[in-house]
């Protein structure tokens, strides 16, 4: 079903609070039925976006009356919020649609649900329509806070619901979110993107650009400081250009001005610039700034122009290594880590050459690199010269050898010295240790009591075991 809106928003959080109430109804038959709270599993495939839209799935679902669980095999409603950004995504959600399958044939009355990213395809519907029949409801990314109306719709009806919207510039607040960390959190300042990357799905599946008014952005913030949140990360698929299509235009630095403002707030982060739009101006509010983390994500894609200029990313290797130098010169102690892809159409291993003298130039912390994967509708998909698999993996390992050895000179830099840490969570490993995060995105462990979460402690960088670090608080 296809559905164009611009009701108010202020209206439809509050029909959606009826929603909530009439759904906790049916949630709490439920429980007498089960004879225990009935039990959710959100799980979420992809970005930080991805991640923040579980968190208000989440909110609304405990609002209602469920409590959430880790695990699947103990749920009685199920959602995945999907990802479709590389094949790789979908095939995860479809190997474990197979589980899921398995677990209600001994479990009828649990509820699947499918959301996210991967549901905007109209491909994709089909194959659930054809080949996974038990799948209970679906929808999209732009109408995720009508999740409980959905329910609702769902728990009156049996046969599968389908409710997937293309486009809507409509931006629903004030419902429930249940965050992963007490202490920190992150805040979606825009919405969509308007780049059109050639090999990038998402401007498909997320729909149009549109920023947040900056005080309602603001009011969030404040409300997450008030609730023990000490850390926000600014999410947005180009945070730098911001503000532009607002009533009253604003800049993504003017935000980060009056975000630094909150009281109580002591870190503040975004993610993710797109070279192109990076001003500046943004480069002085981060060098003056005592909250902005020493930490900018820059995705890179490709250091050849000819590749850059077919991945319509508008800028050139020269400009991006301008671009950096100008940063660093400003920050000195800034992290840079970047986003890399290899095999896009086209591309040698000459090319190739091209993006390995950029990662020796730029000397980047960290750098995720991804194997071009094709997605439909996308103009690269139409492109003829798709490169082969023995081309790539020959370019990919060339890369990565040599993002790991510049990151591990990097991170060598640091130790020894003494810095501030974020104690985030107990160490995997060993639970005497503490896991704690650097202005500059890299991580340390040391001893510490478990009580110390969500504080901010000195920490002494003793050994540097290539990607993280091992320490003491001083
Ligand atoms: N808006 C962000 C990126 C979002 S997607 C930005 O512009 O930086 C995250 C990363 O996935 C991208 O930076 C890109 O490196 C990678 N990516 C996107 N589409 C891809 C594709 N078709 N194949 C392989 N990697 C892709
Ligand atoms: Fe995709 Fe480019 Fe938009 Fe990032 S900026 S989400 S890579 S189209
Ligand atoms: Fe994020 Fe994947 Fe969607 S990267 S925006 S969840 S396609």
């Amino acid at each position: 079903m296809t559905q164009y809106t611009s009701t108010n928003d202020e209206r439809e959080s509050a029909l959606q609070r009826e929603y909530m109430q009439k759904a906790a109804g049916y949630v709490s038959d439920l429980r007498e039925n089960l004879g225990r709270s009935p039990r959710c599993c959100v799980v979420t495939f992809g970005c930080q976006m991805n991640a923040r839209d579980s968190e208000k799935l989440l909110g609304i679902l405990t609002q209602i009356g469920y409590v959430s669980t880790d695990k699947e095999e103990e749920a009685d409603f199920v959602i995945y919020n999907t990802c479709t950004v590389r094949d790789n995504a979908n095939q995860r959600v479809y190997g474990r649609l197979g589980f899921l399958n398995n677990l209600k044939s001994k479990k009828p009355h649990l509820k699947i649900a499918l959301c996210g990213c991967m549901m905007q395809e109209q491909s994709v519907i089909e194959k659930i329509k054809k080949s996974y029949r038990f799948v209970d409801l679906i929808f999209g990314t732009h109408n995720i806070f009508k999740l409980a109306q959905l329910l609702v719709t769902m728990f009156e009806n049996q046969e599968m619901i389908i409710d997937i919207w293309q486009e809507t510039d409509q931006i629903v607040e004030e419902l429930p979110v249940s965050r992963k960390y007490p202490y920190k959190s992150g805040v979606n300042i825009m919405f969509g993107c308007n780049n059109f990357c050639s090999y990038c799905i998402v401007p498909y599946v997320r729909g149009r650009e549109r920023s947040r008014d900056p005080k309602e952005i603001i009011r969030e913030i404040e409300r997450l400081v008030a609730d023990g949140v000490v850390e926000v990360m600014l999410l947005g698929q180009n945070v730098n250009s911001y503000g532009m299509n607002l009533d009253v235009p604003m800049s993504f630095a003017q935000l980060l001005q009056e975000v630094e403002q909150i009281d109580g707030l002591k870190r503040i982060r975004f993610m993710t610039s797109h070279p192109k739009d990076l001003s500046d101006e943004l480069i002085e509010v981060m060098k003056k700034s005592d909250k902005i983390c020493r930490h900018l994500h820059l995705p890179l894609q490709a250091g050849s122009d000819r590749i850059l200029s077919a991945m319509n990313r508008r800028y050139t290797k020269a400009q991006y290594l301008s671009l950096v130098d100008k940063i660093k010169s400003a920050i000195p102690d800034i992290a840079i880590t970047t986003d890399i892809i290899v095999g896009f159409p086209g591309e040698t291993l000459q090319d190739v050459e091209e993006t390995i003298d950029v990662v020796r130039r730029v000397q980047f912390d960290n750098a995720f690199t991804f194997i071009y994967s094709k997605r439909t509708g996308t103009p690269a998909a139409a492109m003829e010269n798709q490169v082969s698999d023995a081309v790539v993996r020959e370019g990919f390992d060339k890369l990565l050898k040599t993002v790991q050895d510049t990151a591990r000179e990097r991170a060598a830099l640091l130790q020894g010295q003494t810095m501030e840490a974020l104690v985030e969570e107990v160490n995997e490993q060993d639970s005497s240790l503490m896991t704690g995060r650097l202005s500059n995105n890299m991580l340390v462990h040391f001893p510490a009591d478990q009580s110390m979460i969500g504080q901010l402690v000195d920490v002494s960088l003793d050994v540097c075991h290539g990607f993280y670090y091992t320490g003491h608080i001083v």
